[in-house]
């Protein structure tokens, strides 16, 4: 097997095209196959990394009962955006006190959904969104989300939601004034970041806003939830998430021990759990070049093309002489192309195209489009 820049593998061993072949005879095709144990593998890496950080899985990422099994299993906490991400978790039994609500803008029904759940954390991010929780003080915790800008990360989540750092001391001072007790601070430095530094940077800034303002605050800041961001492989080159987390361990080792950490990872835990298998059902020759058309593309498992900005590392079962071709997906639109300039050697009908790292943020925001089948979630 070889790898090229454009993170497109050619070939695959026998035992591969047989699991492949094998699978698509017995559940058709596309599908998204789930590792379970890869997922146990990634928490257990992140926890070691993370020594004394609750890992609260965002289930934004991916929304799959079978997912949110393993997590449950785990022990994790649920990291819940939503009514429906509750809905969900019910079948599985899960305590509310393992789960908080990250959404920093709710709907009046969308807390009481929660706190009827059990799920008593929630994060603001303003004093409109404070005043809504003071109904129910007495029965919530708050964390106050602050916007860490981030150039660098493919997708920078503090330019829709956190608070300015010169507003924490007044929206603090208000929380006090409502009756209401805010117990920490929260951020997100946005998914797939290439460093740590903005996390470093993130916790920093945090420790000294939280330290200051509990010399004079009435109940003390005690929580610092420092988001998601840590990031998927998608050039397949392996990421040492040890190493990627030791700045940050660092940075942690500087906070009052009694302090609780939490932290919300999505892509990083199930990313690599879940390869997409594609079949090639159409080809034609189109301006000089190899169009070929997949069962499965951005309208569906590869819209985090469009919303995530995400490349997937893929794979062709063949090796052979390749030439720049296309990929498009099987909808209508012309929009629906995976990919404009591939190297890939000549294929035909019924061969297929492997897609890896495809966990996050992938079947999670694709769409029923033409109507088309939606790839089908196995379990291995
Ligand atoms: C509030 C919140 N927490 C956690 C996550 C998960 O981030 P990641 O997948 O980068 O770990 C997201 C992603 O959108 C988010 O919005």
């Amino acid at each position: 097997m070889t790898t090229t820049a454009r993170t497109v593998i050619y070939g695959a061993s026998e035992d591969d095209c047989r699991f492949y072949q094998s699978s698509v005879e017995k559940h058709g095709s596309p599908l998204l196959l789930f590792d379970s144990s890869k997922l146990k593998q990634q928490y257990r890496s992140l926890q070691q990394a993370l020594p004394n950080v609750d890992l609260f899985y965002a289930i934004k990422a991916l929304p799959q009962i079978d997912v949110l099994k393993v997590i449950d299993e785990l022990d994790a906490g649920f990291d819940v955006a939503s009514s429906g991400e509750l809905d969900i978790l019910l079948g599985l039994k899960v305590g509310g006190r393992r789960t908080i609500h990250t959404h920093p803008i709710k709907s009046d029904k969308d807390i009481r959904d929660a706190l009827r759940f059990g799920s008593t954390t929630f994060v603001i991010d303003n004093l409109d969104e404070l005043k809504k929780l003071q109904p129910y003080r007495g029965r919530i915790g708050i964390l106050l989300r602050v916007s860490f800008r981030s150039e660098n990360a493919k997708v920078d989540l503090s330019k829709k939601f956190g608070c300015t750092e010169d507003e924490v001391a007044n929206i603090i001072f208000q929380a006090e004034q409502l009756g209401l007790h805010i117990k920490g601070l929260s951020f997100h430095v946005g998914s797939q970041v290439e460093t740590s530094d903005k996390h470093v940077a993130a916790i920093q800034s945090c420790r000294d806003m939280m330290l200051e303002l509990n010399q004079k605050a009435k109940a003390p800041l005690s929580i610092l939830d420092i988001g998601g961001g840590f990031p998927g492989n998608y050039a397949l080159q392996s990421i040492d998430i040890m190493k990627f987390c030791q700045p940050i361990r660092d940075a942690l080792a500087s906070l009052p021990e009694d302090w609780h950490i939490y932290a919300e990872p999505g892509r990083y835990l199930i990313a690599p759990a879940v390869t997409c298998v594609t079949t090639i059902i159409g080809k034609s020759m189109r301006y000089g070049m190899p169009w070929y058309y997949l069962d499965d593309g951005v309208y569906g498992s590869f819209s985090g093309k469009i919303f995530d900005h995400a490349e997937y590392p893929l794979q062709v079962l063949k090796e052979g002489e390749t030439s720049p071709s296309v990929l498009a997906g099987p909808t209508c639109d012309s929009i629906d192309i995976i990919d404009e300039q591939i190297e890939l050697p000549e294929l035909k009908i019924g061969d297929f195209i492997i897609g890896h790292q495809m966990g996050a943020y992938t079947a999670a925001t694709r769409t029923r489009f033409n109507l088309l089948k939606e790839a089908k979630f196995i379990v291995l």
